[in-house]
């Protein structure tokens, strides 16, 4: 029975899957942006190119979720298309540590992505839209590791950009 509590649970969880949707582009797009002027950390490239994989699959997984709500795709394009720049100036081309600042950034990244799931599960538990839990945990789970690679991976890398700068190399990108 709806219920107003009901009601609002599942309009907060349907923005919160729409908001989702809009941050899972814009991480395409920082992949994309960081793999474009990637060069001398292949380590970072294959790793960035294997999670853009991931993402393709969790925009697939979120628009499956949204669709058993009978929510229009057009909508979700309006959403993806007008999102907020700020995570954009995340790129860091011009620093001379950007492969450090894009590491950092991604770490952020991949933990706001994570607590995005673990709001939506939580929601989605609350709520009783027990479909939508498997394909969030799915997500979850991709993200968590992934931060957790960059986590493992940071102080390694900073080490081999302080080497690359000391042999004279490029150690930016
Ligand atoms: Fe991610």
């Amino acid at each position: 029975m709806a219920t107003p509590r009901n009601d609002v649970l599942q309009s907060v969880f349907i923005t919160g899957l729409k908001n989702v949707h809009g941050v899972e582009h814009q991480a395409l797009a920082l992949i994309d942006r960081q793999l474009n002027h990637l060069t001398n950390y292949p380590e970072v490239a294959d790793k960035l190119r294997k999670h853009r994989v991931e993402t393709e699959q969790q925009i697939v997984r979120v628009e499956e979720i949204l669709d058993g709500f009978g929510e229009s795709r057009s909508l979700l394009k309006d959403a993806a298309l007008t999102l907020s720049g700020n995570l954009a100036a995340i790129a860091h081309v011009f620093a001379p540590d950007e492969i450090l600042k894009n590491s950092f950034a991604n770490f952020a990244f991949e933990n706001f992505e994570a607590a995005s799931y673990n709001s939506l599960i939580a929601l989605a538990d609350a709520g009783g839209f027990g479909k939508a839990t498997p394909l969030l945990r799915t997500s979850l789970g991709e993200e968590q590791a992934m931060a957790a690679w960059l986590d493992e991976h940071n102080a390694a890398l900073t080490l081999q950009y302080v080497e690359r700068r000391a042999a004279g190399e490029t150690a930016s990108h």
